[in-house]
């Protein structure tokens, strides 16, 4: 029968035609020459069914239909194959875009300052402790030689937490401290906050990073302590910068002495950071007294030592050129990320 003839033929063609289209503007083109509704082929060959006999006619039909869904199928492969090539090569993300960069934290210009102090100090011998902020009066001033009604305590006047005990108002208790745990040799740093009752202004704040220090031995002279600290002014500050020595009082040392340096904003010609001297101080340091030793069952005729405390916070000033010591205090990221 001629017009099954005829259809095989047709299906061999339009199979062989969508085979060969290459993008999916050929393929819908393809899609309305065979499947359209109004003008497709197999429509066109549905409306000649009219002329078959009845007997015919559904053998026709199915047939038709068979076709229908054979290229159907057919189509619908090659759409699909099209669409998978198109989403591979479609760029899934511009690479070029600029990443987010991830918040990062970064340590503190005090805490800088108090590591690189650390590190220092550890070369020459050092470890690094810590002790309690909350103190007792007795480890606080008593065992420092500083009776509770001499005038060295009224600058310490701090804040109670209990009777007898106080938030630390230096780091100095941490000296009775480490000699009642270690027997000399004793070298030590001991970086932590300490609280006073002072103003909140430009160069002061009630609660402060101290750094203190303590060397015990036998046979320790002035001239070991002048050194050490003289090589640490050095080594911080820079190989140019002079160091001096000012006579001073501290119930605890004798004899004492306030650390100056050459200011390293000016280099000694006189500005505001150095109020027009030229010197800056660092530091209160002093040979420790012998009265000291007797409170921790040193025996004071053997030993001898030095010890030094420090604001690592006014340090972190000099170091890094800031005026105003609240601005490392205040938390604010976008200052305290240029030290990161
Ligand atoms: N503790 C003293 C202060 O805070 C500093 C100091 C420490 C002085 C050690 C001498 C020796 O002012």
């Amino acid at each position: 029968m001629d017009l099954r003839e005829d259809l095989k033929q047709l299906e061999q063609e339009a199979r062989a035609l969508i085979e060969q289209v290459k993008n999916s503007a050929d393929l819908e083109a393809a899609r309305i020459k065979y499947l359209g509704r109004k003008d497709g082929v197999l429509t066109g060959l549905m409306k000649q069914m009219a002329t078959l006999s009845a007997e015919e006619k559904p053998k026709f039909g199915a047939s038709v239909n068979q076709i229908k869904n054979a290229l159907t199928e057919l189509l619908d492969r090659k759409a699909a194959e099209f669409d998978a090539a198109a989403a591979a090569h479609a760029p899934r993300e511009d690479l070029t875009m600029p990443g987010r960069v991830p918040w990062r934290g970064a340590k503190h210009p005090v805490t800088l300052v108090i590591d690189e102090i650390c590190d220092i100090f550890r070369t020459l011998g050092f470890s690094r402790v810590r002790g309690p902020e909350a103190e007792t009066e007795w480890y606080n001033f008593t065992a420092l030689n500083t009776p509770l009604d001499h005038p060295a305590a009224d600058m310490h006047d701090t804040f109670y937490l209990a009777p007898g005990v106080l938030l630390r108002s230096h780091t100095s208790p941490m000296q009775i401290r480490t000699m009642q745990q270690f027997q000399p040799p004793v070298r030590v740093v001991v970086p932590g906050m300490v609280y006073r009752r002072d103003p909140f202004d430009a160069s002061h704040a009630p609660g402060f990073e101290q750094l203190e220090g303590l060397a015990v031995d036998e046979g320790i002279t002035f001239i070991d302590f002048k050194a050490t600290l003289a090589e640490f002014a050095r080594r911080l500050f820079g190989p140019r910068t002079k160091v001096r020595f000012r006579p001073s009082f501290f119930p605890f040392t004798e004899p004492s002495a306030e650390v100056d340096i050459s200011c390293t904003i000016c280099g000694g010609s006189g500005c505001s950071t150095c109020k027009g001297t030229g010197w800056v101080e660092i530091m209160g340091s002093g040979m420790v007294d012998p009265s000291v030793f007797t409170h921790v069952n040193y025996d004071d005729e053997r030993y001898t030592g030095y010890a030094f405390g420090m604001g690592p916070a006014r340090i972190a000033l000099m170091l890094y050129g800031i005026s105003d010591i609240r601005t490392l205090y205040d938390s604010d990221v976008r200052f305290l990320e240029q030290f990161a």
